[in-house]
């Protein structure tokens, strides 16, 4: 079953749709959401909700993230942040997945439930599976009292505002500062210094104003995504950070465009898809500047060599040779917080597109913004 968002509390005003107004609202709801939580004192955070004092968080020893859709993907960027600035294994599993398989709990693990609406059933039916066995459960939450928020030990509300259109952008952006958030604190009970904790407090300060530069550029991307739209099918690549960017890319390409998008590691593309590339199935590929730049500029020769379209989303200072490739370039931040930069580009690809083939893209056929029975 589906539930309908009530919209007439809310409108989307000048806009031609809420995707459209909820993208752009980015900068300021991301900037709610850090309101109040940061340290630059100690280059930490404080998140009172969690209900977590020093020593509880000294005492995990491992993260598990669950979520359904795009909240699994971010959850997927998530876990890769509290285990690089804690150094706490952690990952990201479908909600949708995790009780089937009779999963073990245990006491010195945080479980983290991502959910816009609070009431996604699948991820509703995780958190109670933890807590059934005694484990300890922490929300990432849009809606405020809703299904999910209540069954958790505590949490981290987004404060996105109302979400209406099915494809997730201010919420998922907050998702992702939630947990740079909680990596952070997890982070300065441990072993990452102040000096990185500063650095971060300051990186996140900056990203509000980064993600407004990129929406600003909006028109530069029509083009672009008009010509994605018109293939069949596409490759949405990225490696270790810039992964579950892919993913998160091509399923939003999915929901609204219903064009095939696969998302795969950068590094994997040689062991079979490769296969794939010709001039008619372009690539999406994410190249942030981090240690891995001049390899996945490597790959980018590969599918050059085949004659696939490119598109680089990349920074201004990443110089991609002689390879032929459309780039879109987003600000430099830390590189631990590149992976919402990288993002904010693949929302409006998707948008555009979909626009251009005609759909509706609030309520894109097949799918419901809360997917409440099993
Ligand atoms: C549905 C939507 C997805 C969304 C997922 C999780 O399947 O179609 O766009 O990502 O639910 O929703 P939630 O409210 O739990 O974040």
């Amino acid at each position: 079953s589906q539930v309908d968002i009530d919209a007439s509390a809310y409108d989307a005003g000048d806009h031609e749709s809420y995707m459209h107004k909820e993208m752009l609202e980015q900068p300021t709801t991301a900037q709610a959401v850090l309101r109040g939580r940061l340290d630059d004192r100690f280059g930490t955070a404080h998140l009172g909700g969690l209900h977590m004092d020093a020593r509880d968080l000294r005492a995990v020893r491992r993260v598990k993230i669950l979520g359904c859709g795009s909240a699994y993907y971010v959850g997927q960027m998530g876990a890769a942040l509290i285990e690089e600035l804690a150094r706490i294994p952690a990952d990201a599993e479908a909600a949708s997945e995790f009780r089937y398989r009779d999963p073990v709990i245990e006491p010195d693990t945080l479980y983290v439930a991502v959910s816009q609406s609070g009431e996604t059933i699948d991820t509703l039916l995780a958190v109670q599976e933890v807590r059934r066995k005694g484990g300890r459960c922490v929300g990432l939450v849009n809606v405020v009292g809703s299904a999910i928020a209540r069954e958790c030990d505590g949490g981290i509300y987004l404060h996105a505002g109302p979400e209406v259109a099915v494809a997730s952008t201010k919420a998922l952006t907050n998702m992702f500062l939630g947990f740079a958030l909680l990596a952070l604190q997890l982070g300065r009970v441990r072993d990452l210094s102040i000096a990185d904790g500063k650095r971060l407090v300051a990186g996140l300060e900056k990203l509000p104003g980064q993600i407004e530069e990129i929406l600003a550029g909006e028109a530069d991307l029509v083009e672009v995504a008009r010509d994605l739209a018109e293939a069949r099918s596409l490759f949405f690549i990225g490696r270790v950070r810039g992964f579950p960017v892919a993913r998160e890319g091509a399923q939003k390409f999915k929901e609204i465009s219903y064009r095939h998008a696969e998302a795969y590691q950068t590094s994997e593309l040689k062991h079979g898809p490769l296969a794939l590339i010709d001039p008619e199935v372009p690539t999406v590929a994410l190249v942030p500047r981090d240690e891995l730049t001049e390899r996945n500029i490597g790959a980018l020769h590969e599918i050059d060599a085949r004659k696939g379209p490119l598109v680089v989303v990349t920074h201004a200072d990443v110089d991609l040779g002689e390879v032929g490739a459309r780039r879109i370039d987003v600000p430099r931040n830390e590189p631990e917080l590149d992976p919402i930069l990288l993002t904010i580009p693949l929302q409006l690809l998707a948008y555009h597109a979909a626009q251009h083939l005609g759909h509706d893209i609030d309520k894109p056929r097949n799918l419901a913004k809360s997917v409440t029975v099993e």
